[in-house]
């Protein structure tokens, strides 16, 4: 453990698991304190949308489990809390502060490819808010199968040349996350936001969002006080709370 190790976060590190949020999940109701929890395989790991995630041996896989003390509507926030210390945590490792951007919801992209993908699950029921799971994976070292939707998946070593072991990315990128997830709760949404849009990828440009009801075409003007993408339509200005997205 790092000597920047966030005071009162666990660290777990198991060989394989069939998922890091599933066994973060199934940690919760034992756990007094948030943990990080990572696997060195992952045999069954989960996407957004209900989508399987490729984890090749060398990449990284981890959850970070925690019983968020905001109101409700906050815990959707914490992508964007995960995205930026995400990002932090890559330029840290790298020293390669252009190369990385932010893609809404919450991808990390290099060279403008899919590097890292995020997917929260909220344990919670009702407005009480139980236990959140925050899920990364980051191609560190080799490419998952590109499904040939959506930006084709890049590794860290594809790109950079830069072998990167999951345990030492952990210790770069647990203070990286309790640096703004302290922010948050602070100060609010407000800085996270500035903060994403400042790394966004294709902030003014057009693109395609498409929901489980529509697809729409319209220009990323921006993201509300909700985290909900903002898109210029023909029709007007629509707030998109949850989409796939497509560049043009
Ligand atoms: C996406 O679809 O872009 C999100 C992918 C999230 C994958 C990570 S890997 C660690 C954690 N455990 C899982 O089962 N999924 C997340």
């Amino acid at each position: 453990m790092s000597d920047n190790w966030p005071a009162s976060v666990r660290r777990i590190v198991l060989t394989e698991i069939d998922s890091t949020n599933a066994e973060a999940a199934r940690l919760a109701p034992s756990l007094s304190a948030p943990a990080w929890v990572l696997a060195l395989r992952q045999t069954r790991g989960r996407g957004r949308r209900g989508r399987d995630w490729h984890d090749p041996e060398g990449n990284f896989a981890a959850s970070y489990v925690t019983r968020p003390s905001g109101p409700p509507q906050q815990v959707a926030l914490y992508s964007f809390v995960a995205a930026l210390a995400l990002q932090d945590a890559l330029v840290m490792a790298t020293g390669r502060r252009d190369a990385f951007a932010l893609k809404w919801p919450n991808d990390v992209l290099l060279h403008g490819g899919k590097l890292a993908g995020i997917l929260l699950e909220s344990l919670g029921r009702g407005a009480q808010p139980g236990h959140l799971v925050i899920g990364i994976g980051v191609n560190l070292r080799a490419c998952p199968p590109f499904d040939g939707t959506g930006l084709a998946p890049v590794s860290l070593m594809g790109e950079m040349g830069i072998a990167l072991e999951a345990e030492a990315f952990l210790d770069i990128l647990a203070p990286a996350f309790a640096h703004w997830e302290a922010r948050l709760q602070r100060d609010g949404f407000a800085p996270i936001r500035d903060a994403w849009l400042a790394r966004a990828a294709r902030l003014g440009q057009p693109l395609t969002a498409r929901t489980v009801t529509e697809t729409l075409e319209g220009i990323f003007e921006g993201i509300d006080a909700t985290g909900a993408l903002q898109l210029r339509t023909s029709q007007g200005l629509r707030a998109i709370p949850a989409a796939d997205v497509y560049f043009a």
